[in-house]
């Protein structure tokens, strides 16, 4: 028979490994469902891989710009912000649970990073690819 404490545990064991699991799938399906209702999709991780790489050259410095830039080519590692130098946690939700977990900061940093890196905001289906990309890192 079990005892008390340990259905508690496993209870709080499939509480607290399934939950921020699920919340981060469906933060990003919702993502990718609002994309399709705007035209977008299918989306493919193979092409927000290559979007990933893609170098923009910047009108500001005359330099080539990429998502690689502050993020790195292994999302499973930390990058580092080119300007501020600051570490930046690595994009890989199977290593920083922190990740894509927030449909406002998903929002405020495509929009962010998609200017800074390409001098525009980043399409639908753009970030549908790039999302579908980033959750399988
Ligand atoms: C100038 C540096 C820089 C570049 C270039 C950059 N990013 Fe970021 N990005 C950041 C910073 C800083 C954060 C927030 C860091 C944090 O939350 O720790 C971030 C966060 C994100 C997030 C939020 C993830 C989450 O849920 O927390 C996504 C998605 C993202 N970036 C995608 C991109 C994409 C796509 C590109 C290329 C178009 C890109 N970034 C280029 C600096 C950059």
């Amino acid at each position: 028979m079990k005892t008390g404490g340990e259905v508690l545990r496993r209870g709080l064991f499939i509480v607290f490994v399934t939950v921020p699991l699920v919340s981060q799938a469906s933060v990003v399906d919702e993502q990718l469902a609002g994309y399709r209702a705007d035209g977008a999709g299918p989306f493919s991780a193979q092409k927000g891989e290559q979007l990933w790489q893609r170098e923009v050259v910047s009108a500001k410095d005359g330099r080539a710009r990429s998502c690689t830039t502050c993020h790195g080519n292994d999302l499973r590692s930390t990058g580092k912000h080119t300007k501020t130098g600051k570490v930046i946690e690595p994009l890989s939700p199977a290593v920083n649970a922190e990740r894509l977990g927030s449909a406002r900061e998903i929002r405020k940093w495509f929009k962010r990073n998609c200017k800074w890196t390409w001098g525009r905001e980043c399409t639908p289906q753009e970030k549908g690819d790039f999302l579908s990309f980033i959750r399988r890192q």
